[in-house]
């Protein structure tokens, strides 16, 4: 298996900027498809996928695949699959079918007849809790075999000790940073930072980190895997001042949570966080930068008619004193937006983030 499609999984919205993403770090001809960005490669891009994208909330290699129009068809290609090029049989693993207009129609029954082949022709062992997870989809009567490289979804970086209560994941911080054209030269604010991710994205960004470098992935555990390899591949980067990056939140936790944060992703160097309500937020010293912020919204904290009154504070404190900056707010709802009194741009997608469609909301004070 020297090349073949890796599927890099997107925030449902958002394919076109993991795709403008995945294209920036030199993977060829991205294609953005409902759900992901599609790219062709080897093992090392697989690695390296999983390293870098920011944006990419897990990474799938597509192994192979088969045609079969019956159970006892599936169950005789299953038993000739070269699992041994991919997967290792003392690394317990699971099986996940979904169907779609084919003749198998069960997957109950399709799951069960791999996971049999697998057993009895290559000696895996099957484990419902296992970490690595071989997806199988049969859609018009093709099984199509893909392993999901990553184990824990890539927004999982490793530095978050501390969460509030809505935290934002780290992928879609990324994508929404992307999305308002930082490119890791301009300075942040966010008046309310909650754990800090917007700002510790941003400093990490800047220093040209990888986003996976404190973490695991399960394609270590793949017949494929090669550690010196992988090892060449890891860059370490120190992060050094001045601080750029400076996020506020009324709430003491968050700051000492998201200091913390900060300081076990290496860049505490470059991030300031402070308490202070929203409507005490001064611009720092400099030419105008970019506001990031995702006030709280919905059902999930605070309650409307409060909501209300806060974001038309952040918008008159905004209009006050950020003249010339762009701002980009991250919400759930439109008339939240709109108390501010900024004036928006044309609102982005609607992503799908914890049962709500948050929006990133775009604009110049
Ligand atoms: C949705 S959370 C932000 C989550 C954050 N983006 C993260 O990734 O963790 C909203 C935050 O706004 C803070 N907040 C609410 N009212 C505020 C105010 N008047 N001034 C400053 N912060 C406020 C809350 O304490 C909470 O941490």
């Amino acid at each position: 298996m020297d090349r073949f499609e890796i599927f890099m999984a997107a925030p449902p919205g958002l394919e076109a900027v993991v795709a403008a993403e995945a294209a920036a770090r030199g993977f060829a001809d991205p294609q953005a498809v409902p759900g992901g960005v599609t790219v062709q490669g080897g093992w090392p891009d697989v690695w390296r996928a999983n390293l870098e994208m920011r944006g990419a909330g897990r990474v799938l290699a597509r192994i192979g695949a088969f045609r079969a129009m019956h159970l006892a068809q599936l169950d005789k290609r299953a038993r000739k699959f070269p699992w041994g090029d991919v997967l290792r049989a003392d690394v317990p693993l699971r099986v996940e079918v979904t169907t779609h207009k084919s003749r198998i129609y069960h997957a109950g029954a399709a799951t069960q007849r791999i996971e049999r082949a697998l057993v009895e022709s290559f000696g895996a062992v099957i484990a419902p809790e296992a970490t690595l997870i071989l997806k199988v989809r049969i859609a018009d009567d093709m099984c199509s075999f893909s392993v999901d490289t990553s184990g824990a979804a890539l927004h999982i970086r490793n530095h978050k000790e501390w969460v509030g209560k809505a935290p934002m994941r780290e992928n879609m911080a990324a994508l929404f940073l992307r999305q308002m054209g930082f490119d890791g030269s301009q300075t942040l604010v966010d008046p309310m930072c909650g754990s800090g991710t917007f700002m510790i994205e941003a400093a990490e960004i800047a220093a040209g980190m990888q986003a996976g470098r404190s973490r695991q992935f399960a394609f270590a555990d793949l017949a494929s895997f090669d550690t010196v390899a992988w090892g060449a591949m890891q860059r370490d980067v120190a992060v050094a001042g001045p601080v750029r990056f400076y996020g506020y939140d009324r709430d003491d936790g968050a700051i000492r949570g998201a200091t913390a944060n900060a300081a076990r992703a290496g860049v505490g160097a470059a991030v300031a966080f402070g308490r202070q309500a929203v409507m005490d937020l001064m611009p720092p010293e400099g030419p105008p930068g970019i506001v990031m912020v995702n006030p709280p919204y919905g059902s999930r904290i605070g309650q409307r008619k409060l909501l209300f009154s806060l974001y038309g504070a952040l918008g008159k404190t905004l209009a006050e004193r950020f003249r010339g900056w762009r701002v980009g707010l991250v919400t759930s709802d439109a008339g939240l937006a709109k108390a501010t009194g900024l004036a928006w741009e044309p609102p982005g997608p609607a992503v799908s983030f914890g049962g709500l469609k948050v929006t990133l909301w775009q604009g110049r004070v």
